[in-house]
């Protein structure tokens, strides 16, 4: 019999651990102040959605463990990192992140600054090692770099800057949110599913709507969390988007309308998968977590 969700998921974040330790240079490793900031960033935290996609999408194409666990390292780096820069007095200037100081607040901005630079780097390295074959890796790294980049992440991080105090329409500020939180988390079910079989066109088509739907749905729930949870159950600031004028789903659509899209979007991404069948029963699980989440 399958493995319980709750199991599963409590697993995989244990093993996450271990794995992210062995992949971060050791804080004792000079420059030391860099080092622990980074295991400080990116240990003992977070809720590890990405890197559950990962193994729940590498499931479905039978990927190998070794190449999972580097892909599932990899874009939770890229997204520690992305966490550390946005939390930057420059961004969204923020102080807790996780249920502790921002990196920043605990060290320094220009540390803040070098443990996203490092992360990052960290994060391909990852990626570029290991025994599968190199065509392959360079496709998985090339999918990461697009996705965390100025066409993916980063671009969707400076609309976001840009666009404090405007009521963006409702298509930017979709493209808003399938880039700077859609992206990294698409691509984290892509690079799960590369590292296995090869996919056939309508399970990649399958898989694109699938990781679409929970991309955008992801940040219509941390916009929905920001005005109705507390900051004690969130680990950071809640309040945070209305106080800053930042343009989100709740402020565009109200609270109602934007629980029944994150639904509508929870729906379409189990329709998605009808075509797996029972292989793709963790992403349908985690497809219910990342709309009903409460954290
Ligand atoms: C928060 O991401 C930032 C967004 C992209 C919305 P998560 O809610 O996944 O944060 P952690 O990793 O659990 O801390
Ligand atoms: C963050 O979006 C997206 C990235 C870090 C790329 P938010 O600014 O809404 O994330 P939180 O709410 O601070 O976690
Ligand atoms: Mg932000
Ligand atoms: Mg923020
Ligand atoms: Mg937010």
């Amino acid at each position: 019999m399958k493995q319980d969700f709750a199991d599963w998921r409590k697993a995989v974040q244990v093993d996450m651990e271990a794995l992210l330790q062995s992949h971060l240079p050791p804080a004792e490793l000079l420059p030391r102040t860099l080092h622990e900031a980074m295991q400080y960033a990116v240990l003992d935290g977070g809720k590890r959605v990405r890197p559950l996609l990962v193994f729940a999408a590498g499931e479905v194409f039978d990927a190998p463990r070794d190449a999972v666990e580097r892909a599932a390292c990899a874009v939770e780096m890229i997204h520690a990192y992305s966490l550390v820069h946005d939390d930057l007095p420059c961004m969204d200037d923020d102080d807790l992140r996780r249920g502790k100081p921002t990196v920043h607040k605990k060290y320094d901005e220009a540390t803040a600054l070098l443990v996203g630079d490092a992360l990052q780097s960290q994060a391909f390295e990852v990626l570029a090692g290991g025994t599968l074959d190199a065509s392959r890796k360079v496709a998985m790294l090339t999918r990461l770099a697009q996705a965390s980049g100025s066409r993916g992440m980063c671009g969707g991080q400076a609309i976001d800057l840009a666009s404090v105090g405007i009521a963006l329409p409702r298509d930017q500020l979709e493209q808003m949110h399938r880039l700077k939180t859609g992206a990294l988390l698409e691509a984290s079910v892509m690079l799960g599913a590369m590292a296995g079989k090869s996919l056939l066109n309508d399970e990649a088509a399958a898989l694109h709507a699938y990781s679409a739907s929970i991309g955008l749905a992801f940040q219509v729930v941390d916009d929905i969390l920001d005005t109705t949870a507390d900051s004690a159950t969130l680990g950071k600031t809640a309040g945070k988007d209305a106080a800053s004028s930042k343009p989100t789903y709740v402020s565009m659509l109200g609270l109602n309308e934007s629980l029944a899209l994150a639904e509508k979007l929870r729906q379409d991404a189990h329709e998605a998968l009808d075509i797996f069948g029972d292989r793709a029963l963790r992403l349908g699980e985690l497809a219910d977590l990342i709309v009903q989440r409460t954290t």
